[in-house]
């Protein structure tokens, strides 16, 4: 069958059908209009009253500890948790080079030097080994992501921060409610942070939330997007209650409607995964024979909760082309891939590559400091480079799925002819 890139029928005609993260239902709609009528006026919550209270209680105990922050960004709950943890500008903070932008930023803001680390070339995730190389007289923190939903290696990193006595926030955000060693992401470290919003399985359109155990990172978190009756409901210690009055500034309450769609996600959390498992599990199924694609390892002691993100390893040696043109040519049978996973390492960003025009020209962003280049992430860079992503299957047909393994396997019997193509591309 002749390549849809070569002028041949396409796989999938209508892509427009495919990649539905968040599949509301008509009882969400009717619930969230049901929810607007009450809520009589005022479509804010100014304290912890009704839903909002009781998402949050719910989803501390979720995570088997003690208090819950919504918020309004997952990029918000992230700023709460760091400013929670009372860092200071001049701090460091070690993260992968390979999480979503939004893990670092915060950082950022708070003038906290977010120092970059390599990756475990099989997961993504974030090297223990590499981290304990980065660590200085600075660093106060370690932040992990749980990439893709899969835990990053959560006892060697606990391990590492008890031996140079660092705190660790965990960014939730992909793998909410995935387990490592039987316990729960989010609940491993001091304090994790996760969004509510976009694509992710408990999106309420925007949102995000913060949990931890810890009484101060909990004060303070409500403190920085908080005040009055807000944080007179949780701050208690002798040394915050002069500011509950006040707050220290923000204001990262998180909608009401967005609270009300949300809280309905997580009453049916289990679903929603098991949902997104299935599509995933029918995926891997559909890339173990082909020669080209690697499915994504999950380790035996993990399981991937939300499991937002898929991304395969393409080996480009063993196909003869590189991974764009790959890319392309399933793009042009329908499927909604796209090559170098989702994302680009943060180390490649301009953040991270200049100092010129960046948010601080002053203290650690000042000139000649963590300034960084290719080839300094080498296992990240490898990783990344061979990562195709697919789409957040969620709700999808099972038909839609076996079609990406059909354009997977015909693009892979017609090899010769993409390499063709590809050479005269490049000859012209
Ligand atoms: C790993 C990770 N952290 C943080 C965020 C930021 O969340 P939000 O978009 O809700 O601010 C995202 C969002 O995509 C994310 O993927």
């Amino acid at each position: 069958m002749t390549l849809a890139i070569l002028g041949g029928e396409p796989t999938i005609g209508n892509p427009g059908v495919i990649g539905n993260p968040v599949a509301f239902t008509a009882q969400d709609r009717d619930a969230v209009i049901q929810f607007m009528y009450s809520k009589s006026g005022r479509l804010s919550f100014y304290g912890r009253e009704g839903l909002l209270g009781r998402y949050e209680d719910e989803l501390a105990a979720y995570h088997g500890v003690r208090y819950a922050v919504l918020t309004n960004s997952g990029t918000s709950a992230l700023y709460s948790a760091y400013f929670g943890l009372g860092l200071e500008p001049g701090d460091e903070v070690i993260a992968s080079t390979y999480t979503f932008l939004a893990t670092v930023t915060p950082l950022v803001s708070l003038g906290v030097v977010p120092v970059l680390a390599d990756v475990d070339p099989e997961t993504g995730n974030l090297d223990p080994d590499d981290v304990r190389k980065r660590i200085t007289d600075a660093t106060r923190a370690i932040v992990v992501t749980h990439q893709w939903g899969h835990p990053a290696e959560m006892d060697e990193i606990m391990q590492i921060a008890q031996d140079h006595r660092l705190r660790v926030v965990e960014d939730s955000s992909l793998a909410i409610g995935a387990t490592y060693r039987g316990r729960r992401v989010g609940s491993l470290g001091h304090v994790a942070a996760f969004s509510l919003g976009s694509s992710k399985l408990l999106s309420g359109g925007q949102g995000g939330a913060l949990v931890t155990d810890d009484d101060e990172i909990m004060e303070r978190a409500n403190l920085v997007g908080h005040f009055a009756r807000r944080s007179e409901a949780q701050v208690r210690s002798e040394r915050y209650l002069p500011f509950v009055e006040t707050g220290y500034g923000h204001n990262f309450r998180m909608h009401a409607l967005g609270v009300a769609i949300s809280y309905r996600r997580f009453r049916r959390i289990e679903d929603l995964m098991d949902r997104r498992a299935r599509r995933y599990n029918a995926l891997t199924r559909q890339l173990e024979s082909s020669r080209l694609l690697r499915p994504p390892v999950t380790r035996p002691y993990t399981t991937r909760g939300s499991w937002l993100g898929y991304t395969a390893g393409f080996d480009a040696e063993a196909a003869g082309v590189d991974i764009d043109t790959y890319a392309k040519a399933l793009q042009a049978e329908g499927l909604l891939v796209l090559p170098r996973g989702y994302h680009p390492l943060l180390h490649r960003t301009a953040l991270f590559t200049r100092y010129e025009d960046g948010y601080r020209r002053q203290g650690p962003f000042a000139p000649g400091k963590r300034v960084y280049a290719e080839g300094d992430f080498p296992a990240a860079e490898a990783h990344v480079d061979a990562q195709l992503a697919f789409p957040h299957f969620l709700d999808e047909d099972d038909w839609i799925i076996d079609a990406y393994g059909e354009a997977i396997r015909k693009v892979e019997n017609e090899i010769d002819a993409l390499i063709a193509w590809r050479k005269q591309q490049t000859a012209e």
